[in-house]
């Protein structure tokens, strides 16, 4: 079970952050792997009533990752916490499956109260670096925040909202059934723009006429170098 879970959080760090390489590294350097691992514990301990317990190993990952999750949240499956140094998720966050948080998001607080008071995350959002979202409002699935937004208002599913406070930008995004994960929550659809798709299908084609010509030309060097060490027969 411990094991399934470690290789799932692993591929998928693995699948979505560009700059892993491998399994031990994401294993050893990615902090907020083990923000994640940390938080099953403290987790556990403050549902079987290890109140104290609980706060106190949510401490110690913060002090040794930077992240601070209230051992209270809940987290969805699969999450990846990127750089995570200034995260904090706090006691009545809820995080869905799939999600993307950059460095130094907040998932807080807006105003003073009991009860609910921070926010329920969709599936497969992204986060951008330092993005604060405030209240007890609901980010869709598929949502994505830019970067240093404040959002204090809920997000549609499939909406992109930037900005202070932040706002929608003009286009909503489609989605195929099966979501797929663009590192930096950039465009999700092919079809958004056609002229840079062509272009990348051009510098392929490029790519691979330039490797032919260099395998050519090789050979025929290599054909040259033979024929002079040939003795002339006739
Ligand atoms: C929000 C985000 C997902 C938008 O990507 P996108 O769909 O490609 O959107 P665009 O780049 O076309 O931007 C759309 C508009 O929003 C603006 N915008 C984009 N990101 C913004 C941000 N963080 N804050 C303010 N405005 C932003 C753009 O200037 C543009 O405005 P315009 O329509 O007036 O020209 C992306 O900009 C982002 O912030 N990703 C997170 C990246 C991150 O945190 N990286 C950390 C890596 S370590």
């Amino acid at each position: 079970m411990a094991y399934m879970f470690l290789r799932e959080l692993i591929r998928t760090y693995r699948e979505r952050d560009p700059a892993a390489r491998s399994s031990a590294e994401v294993l050893l350097c990615y902090p907020g792997v083990h923000a994640v691992i940390w938080h099953t514990l403290s987790h556990w301990l403050w549902n079987h009533g290890f109140l104290l317990a609980g706060r106190f190993s949510s401490h110690i990952a913060r002090w040794l990752t930077g992240i601070e999750i209230h051992p209270a949240a809940r987290l969805g499956r699969r999450l990846v916490i990127d750089h995570g140094m200034g995260v904090v998720i706090g006691e009545t966050a809820e995080i869905g499956d799939d999600c993307y948080l950059y460095h130094q998001v907040t998932l807080g607080v807006a105003r003073t109260s009991s009860g609910k008071r921070h926010p329920t995350i969709g599936n497969n959002v992204i986060i951008g670096a330092g993005a604060k979202v405030l209240g007890p409002i609901v980010v869709g699935d598929n949502a994505r925040i830019g970067s240093n937004s404040v959002v204090l208002e809920p997000v549609p599913p499939d909406t992109t909202v930037v900005g202070m406070p932040a706002r929608p930008v003009d286009r909503k995004l489609s989605h195929s059934a099966t979501p797929h994960f663009d590192p930096y929550g950039m465009p999700c659809d092919d079809s958004l723009d056609p002229l840079l798709r062509d272009l990348e299908g051009l510098r392929a084609e490029l790519t691979e006429v330039e490797a032919r010509v260099a395998r050519l030309a090789s050979a025929q060097v290599q054909q040259r170098r033979t024929e002079q060490r040939m003795p002339a027969g006739d």
